[in-house]
């Protein structure tokens, strides 16, 4: 008798610690890191970024420029995707509405941090020799 019950009293606390070791697990990193997810999260849906890369290539700058605004930062090597929310603003999901996508004005992210601080897309060297 004494036995069933200890048995069945661990069995009741395993269960509690190991639901509440998994809410622990499901909230604490997605906290952590939204902007890591973000990037991946997006890509989920619109990936892979060389197929986003091809699909808006023909995209039009305001400098007149013909570029896709979907580049790898630094340029030189196809490794660091920046974050879409540098440019994007996230729209609901599930998306029901196309119309409702806010969409880019233009390449403002790559205006910053003194990269195409002319906002337009020359090589540097053109004026920097
Ligand atoms: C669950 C899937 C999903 C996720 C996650 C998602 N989207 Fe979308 N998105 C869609 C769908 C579906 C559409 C409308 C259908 C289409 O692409 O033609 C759409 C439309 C868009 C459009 C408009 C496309 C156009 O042709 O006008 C943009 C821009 C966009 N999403 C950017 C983003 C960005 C940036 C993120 C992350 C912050 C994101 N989406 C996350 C599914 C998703
Ligand atoms: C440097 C700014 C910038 C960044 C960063 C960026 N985008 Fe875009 N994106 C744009 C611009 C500009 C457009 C074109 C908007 C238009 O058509 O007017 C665009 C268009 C899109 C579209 C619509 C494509 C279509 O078929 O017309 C999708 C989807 C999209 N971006 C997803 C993403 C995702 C996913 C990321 C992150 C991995 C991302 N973008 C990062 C600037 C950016
Ligand atoms: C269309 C011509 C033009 C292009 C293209 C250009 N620059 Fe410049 N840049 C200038 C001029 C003119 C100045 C000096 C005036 C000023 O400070 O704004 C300058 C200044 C700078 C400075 C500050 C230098 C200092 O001594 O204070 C930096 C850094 C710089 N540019 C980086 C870049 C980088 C990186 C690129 C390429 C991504 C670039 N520039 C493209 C014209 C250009």
């Amino acid at each position: 008798m004494g036995k069933r019950f200890i048995l069945l009293l661990t069995l009741l606390t395993l269960v509690l610690v190991l639901g509440m070791l998994a809410v622990a697990g499901i909230s604490a990193p997605q906290e952590a890191k939204t902007d890591k997810i973000a990037k991946e999260k997006c890509l989920g849906c619109h990936g892979a970024y060389d197929k986003l890369r091809e699909k808006t290539k023909g995209y039009k700058a305001a400098s007149g420029e013909t570029v896709t605004p979907h580049q790898y930062v630094p340029h030189a090597d196809a490794q660091d995707i920046p974050e879409c929310t540098e440019c994007h603003t996230p729209h609901v999901i599930p998306l029901t509405d196309k119309s409702t996508v806010v969409k880019p004005k233009d390449l403002g992210f790559c205006f910053q941090s003194g990269c195409h601080h002319m906002q337009n897309l020359q090589n540097c060297h053109t004026c920097h020799g």
